[in-house]
Order: C-alpha cells, then sequence, then structure tokens
C-alpha cells in the first residue's frame, strides 16, 4: 500500500516561492471563499460533471471490494466456475470504470482549473495595468509576481482540485465506515481501533508538518530572491572584490534553506512508514480476529478479503484531509491579497465626464503647483511656469530638485497636493489620462528598452510603423550609424536589461522611439545625457527641428544643452529660483551662472 502525501495541501500541491506569507491566515473566511468561489462560476456544468463523476467513481470504488467478497462466498464456496467468471469480468470492469471516472475527473478539473488560473493571471495583469506609479512604488516588483504566479496557483489548487477532494474524501470516509460495520460491526470495530492512533499522528505530524514546510517555502524563498539579487549586482560585487563576503552570506541562506529541507523531510521519512505500520496493524487485526471468526464460521472469508480492501481504501483520505487545512489557508491568504489588488482603484482615473484632447496646440501651464510623493514631505512648491505653443522650456538645477518630478506630473503619473496643470487651458485631471498621455513623448531618465529588436523597440509607440519610418527616425535620432555597424542591423536583439548596448546608445533609441511616435508636446528628461559632446551637438540639430513644431520639456544637466531655450527655469529644492533665456540669467549672476561659469571651467 503506497501513501501519498502532499505538503502544500490537497493533491498535487507544489512548494511556491514566497507564499510563505500565509503564517497568521485563517483557515476559512466566508467573504473571501465566496468571492474566491464566484470564480467557479463559468464552469458550473464542468464542477457538476466533476461532482458527478466523484460520486460514480467513489461507488465503483465501495462495489469491488464487494463484488470480491460476493466472488469468494457465494461462487468459489459453491464452485460456480461459470458465475465465477461472471463475476470476475464485472469486477474487472467496475475496476476499469473508476479508473476511468479517475481519468476524466482529473482531466476536467485540471482543464477548469487552467482557465480559472488563466483568468486570474489575466486579471492581475491587466489591473496592474490600470494602477498609478504611486502603487508600483510602494510594492515591490517580487511581491506582485508573486501573486500573479503562487497565489493565483494555490487558489487554483482549492478550487479546482481541492473541494471536490474534500467532497470525495468524506463521502468516501463516510461509506467505508459504514459498508465495514454492516458487513461485520464486530470486525468493523477492532479494524478502526487502529484509527484514533492514526488520526492522532496524522494532527500531531500535520501540524509539525505545517510548520516545516512554512519554513521551506520562506528560505526558498529567501533564496531566490538573494540570487536574483546577487546576480544583478555581480558587476559591483566583482568591482568591489566582495565575492567572498557575498559568498559566505549566500552559504548561510543555502544551508538554512537546506536544514529545513531536511527537517521536512524528517518529518516526511518518519511519517509514511509509520502510516504504513499502522495500515499492515490493521490487516494483522483482520486476520487475526477475522481469521478465528471464519474458522468458527461466524463470518466469512469473503467478509475478510473485503475488509482488506476497504481498509486499504481507508488511509489515503484521512491523510488527504488532515492536508486540507494547509490547502485553505494558503488559498484564504492569498486570495486575500489578490482580491485586495484586485479591489484597488487606481490613484488616477479618467473623471466620468472626462474630456477627449483631439489635437493639442501644445500650450502647457502649471498654476501654482505643490506635490508631495508622501505625506509631509514637500517635493514641490509653488511651481507655476507656462510653455507657449511652440516653445522650449528648460529645467536646470541640482541632483533631487524636483525636475523628474515635474515631468511625470506633466504626464499625470501622479496629480498634483495642490494647484494644476493645464493643457491647452483644460485642467489634465479632466482630460481623459490616455489621451493626454498620447500627446506626450517623453525620454525618460532611465532609458528603457523591452527585450526584441531594436527596430521593435523603436516602433514601440507606433507598432505598424514601416522599416523607412524607423530608420529616418533612428537617423534623426543619430541612431542610424552604430545600429548599422551591428551585425544584423536593426534586427539586432536586444537583452535583457539591454546589456549589449552602452547607456548612449540606449538613450538614441530612446530618442528615435519618441521621434518616430510624433507627439505634439515632448519631454526630454536628460535624454542625451550619456552620449559624447560631439553626437549631443548632431541631435542637437535634428532636435532642434523637432522641437521647432512643438512644445517641449527639457531636462538637463549639462547647460550647453539648454541654452537655446526660449526659457530657462532654474529649479532648487523644489521652487522655481529663477527664470529667464540663458543671457539674461548669466546676466543675473544667480545660481545658473555659477553652474554654467563652473561648467564651463570644466570643459
Ligand atoms: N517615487 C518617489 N517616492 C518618494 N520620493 C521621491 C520619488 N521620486 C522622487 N522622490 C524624491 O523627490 C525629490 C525630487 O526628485 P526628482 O527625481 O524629481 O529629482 P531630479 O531633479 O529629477 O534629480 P536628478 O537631477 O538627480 O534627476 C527627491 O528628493 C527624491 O528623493
Ligand atoms: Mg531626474
Amino acid at each position: 500500500m503506497a501513501f501519498s502525501f502532499t505538503p502544500g495541501g490537497g493533491r498535487g500541491a507544489h512548494l511556491h516561492v514566497s507564499d510563505f506569507e500565509d503564517v497568521t491566515g485563517k483557515a476559512f473566511d466566508r467573504k473571501i471563499t465566496m468571492q474566491l468561489l464566484a470564480y467557479l462560476k463559468p464552469y458550473r456544468r464542468e464542477m457538476i460533471w466533476g461532482v458527478f463523476l466523484m460520486f460514480v467513481g467513489s461507488g465503483l470504488a465501495l462495489l469491488t471490494p464487494y463484488l470480491i467478497k460476493q466472488a469468494f462466498d457465494v461462487h468459489i464456496a459453491t464452485g460456480d466456475a461459470k458465475g465465477l467468471s461472471l463475476i470476475a469480468l464485472v469486477t474487472l470492469a467496475a475496476y476499469g470504470l473508476e479508473m476511468a471516472t479517475t481519468w476524466q475527473r482529473s482531466l476536467t478539473l485540471q482543464t477548469v482549473g487552467n482557465r480559472i488560473l488563466n483568468t486570474m493571471r489575466g486579471e492581475l495583469f491587466a489591473h496592474y495595468q490600470r494602477l498609478s506609479m504611486s502603487y508600483f512604488d510602494k510594492h515591490g516588483t517580487g511581491s506582485l509576481i508573486s501573486r500573479v504566479l503562487s497565489d493565483v496557483g494555490v487558489i487554483n489548487e482549492l478550487l479546482s482540485q481541492g473541494l471536490i477532494t474534500m467532497l470525495s474524501d468524506i463521502v468516501m470516509l463516510v461509506s467505508i465506515v459504514a459498508v465495514m460495520l454492516v458487513l461485520n460491526a464486530r470486525l468493523a470495530l477492532l479494524t478502526f481501533s487502529v484509527l484514533p492512533v492514526m488520526v492522532v499522528a496524522t494532527v500531531l505530524f500535520g501540524r509539525r508538518a505545517r510548520v516545516a514546510y512554512r519554513n521551506t517555502r520562506e528560505k526558498v524563498s529567501i533564496l531566490t530572491g538573494r540570487l536574483a539579487e546577487d546576480i544583478n549586482a555581480m558587476r559591483v560585487v566583482q568591482a568591489f572584490t566582495e565575492e567572498e563576503r557575498m559568498g559566505n552570506e549566500f552559504a548561510q541562506i543555502n544551508r538554512e534553506n537546506r536544514d529545513a529541507n531536511v527537517e521536512a523531510a524528517k518529518l516526511a521519512s518518519i511519517f509514511t512508514p509509520s502510516i504504513e505500520v499502522l495500515s499492515t496493524l490493521t490487516t494483522g487485526i483482520i486476520l487475526w480476529f477475522g481469521g478465528r471468526a471464519v474458522s468458527q464460521d461466524t463470518v466469512t472469508l469473503g467478509v475478510i478479503v473485503a475488509f482488506l480492501s476497504y481498509t486499504s481504501r481507508l488511509f489515503q483520505p484521512i491523510l488527504d484531509l488532515s492536508m486540507m487545512y494547509n490547502t485553505w489557508q494558503s488559498a484564504m491568504a492569498g486570495g486575500e491579497r489578490i482580491l485586495g489588488i484586485l479591489a484597488e482603484t487606481p490613484d488616477i482615473q479618467d473623471r466620468p465626464d472626462a474630456l477627449p484632447l483631439p489635437d493639442t496646440e501644445g500650450h502647457v501651464e502649471f498654476r501654482d503647483v505643490h506635490f508631495r510623493y508622501i505625506e509631509d514631505t514637500p517635493v514641490l512648491q509653488d511651481v507655476s511656469f507656462e510653455i507657449l505653443p511652440g516653445e522650449t522650456v528648460a529645467l536646470v538645477g541640482p541632483t533631487g530638485a524636483g525636475k523628474t518630478t515635474i515631468a511625470s506630473l506633466l504626464s499625470r503619473y501622479y496629480d498634483v497636493s495642490e494647484g494644476a496643470i493645464l493643457v491647452d487651458g483644460i485642467d489634465t485631471r479632466d482630460i481623459k489620462v490616455a489621451e493626454l498621455r498620447q500627446q506626450l513623448g517623453v525620454v525618460p531618465q532611465e532609458p528603457y528598452l523591452f527585450g526584441g529588436t531594436i527596430a521593435y523597440n523603436i516602433a514601440f509607440g507606433k507598432p505598424d510603423a514601416t522599416m523607412d519610418e524607423i530608420i529616418a527616425a533612428a537617423e534623426a535620432a543619430n541612431a542610424h550609424d552604430f545600429i548599422a555597424s551591428l551585425s544584423r542591423g536593426y534586427d539586432t536583439e536586444v537583452q535583457e536589461g539591454a546589456t549589449n548596448l552602452s547607456l548612449g546608445q540606449r538613450q538614441l533609441v530612446c530618442l528615435a522611439r519618441v521621434i518616430l511616435a510624433e507627439p505634439h508636446i515632448l519631454i526630454l528628461d536628460e535624454a542625451t545625457s550619456s552620449v559624447d559632446l560631439r553626437t549631443e551637438g548632431l541631435i542637437q540639430d535634428a532636435l532642434e527641428k523637432l522641437m521647432a513644431a512643438r512644445s517641449s520639456l527639457v531636462i538637463a544637466h549639462r547647460l550647453a544643452t539648454v541654452q537655446r531655450a526660449d526659457k530657462i527655469l532654474v529649479i532648487d529644492a523644489g521652487r522655481i529660483v529663477e527664470r529667464g533665456t540663458h543671457a539674461e540669467l548669466l546676466e543675473a549672476e544667480g545660481l545658473y551662472a555659477k553652474l554654467y561659469v563652473s561648467q564651463f571651467i570644466a570643459d
């Protein structure tokens, strides 16, 4: 007799990375359960089919030992060869049918499970895309990934397999006990005398196993997180030759993970044989007491055989049920987190009466804007300025002054805390977010490239662009030469993290991407900070052509880049401290003049 026992819960559970936070979770929560059950609704027919198959399968599982009993007591006892052949065939057919129901049930439930998995993942991803930047500021990538992968998995575990397995286990348990009592109450009670030991052992084990397996999941999750970080940081680690320290730290985590697994394995290795022992004990009891009863003619041989067969089916449901607590607990914890995310309303949303923004003339106004990312930490104060249609406004100022923040507010990644931002005289909060963003072209401070070809990256904002258009945009961004020099040209695959391109090259590709999208308002945040001066000079001409036709907000540390702007705003500690043209600001001999002189000397 072989028992399978699965740590995560019901049948087929896995160890999931970083779902260890189910530490304090409740095993049952009505509201969460109801909300989760709603996911089963579209599959009502499949679930009913699954329950039906479960009942048929359980019935057959109960029937076969009885048929064997009949074979012994009726046909073998009387030497009825014809009847024996018949009952053997029927028994075989019953086994076959039971297998078939198991197969069908498993197939049906797995299919339903995978569909639910698919739906939930889709919903989560779609919701992530709706959420605002403030949400992503607060939640780490790791936990957001874990929601989509492991939480969804444990819920699926419960919905598709767990519920029906639990039902089936209860049905089997109750009916086997009933049938055995009916067949022979005395022998049944003797056999069941082992069950309390079994239940106590299972409960004790279950409790310790829960802790042990939670521990292994936690350690695996820490190990994975650490591994990812260390691999990403390899360059820094090697640069500081801190391999040994990092190696030791990793070894420590690695050891803890090993110990947790060994501990869990120890428990399992004691538990499985003890259940085997108990099951052998029941066999012994049946043979010992049953055998005597047979010789005294109070019990038939068939009953003994049937008992042996029934008890072999008694243990798995008990094991399953003991693990069910885990399945519920993990699913409740996962469900709570997922439903929490889905209930999260984005900070930035279209108002019901939000206006379209078909073609902006490019008039931008910041009116007394105050902003803080977190309470009590003002980042921008009293920021007021205007970009007239076609104008180029430059933002300069020290690191951390709030320049990127101003750009983020214009894109409405965040809403202002006080004041207003207007485009064409309309408060941006009254404009449909998507339409506002479609008018904007942003080259962000950190150039981001997707996995895919360079051509794909350039055409990201305009997927139907022709190759000629892509090349023209790359030429305008002065990216064409370097792309053409690559052995696969525009078809060069960008590696994860774009490590096969230099930082300056990445910036040029991002610039080409925005040029191709032809936005009405251009936002360049340190767009050319990493390209050499000669290349920057070359782009400058292209950029000027680009900016001549549209309103632009240009952020740069290199003042050479901003000299020709119509207006320069000097930002310091979240305030505009100076404003004017290059010439005016030099004359004023303030912060800008100081910055300029120091850069001039440096160059
Ligand atoms: N997502 C955020 N959450 C909380 N604080 C933030 C966030 N982003 C920026 N800040 C803070 O806001 C301030 C302004 O940051 P910002 O990125 O706008 O500076 P910056 O002028 O663009 O600087 P740099 O020249 O280095 O790019 C900084 O003090 C920064 O720590
Ligand atoms: Mg910045």
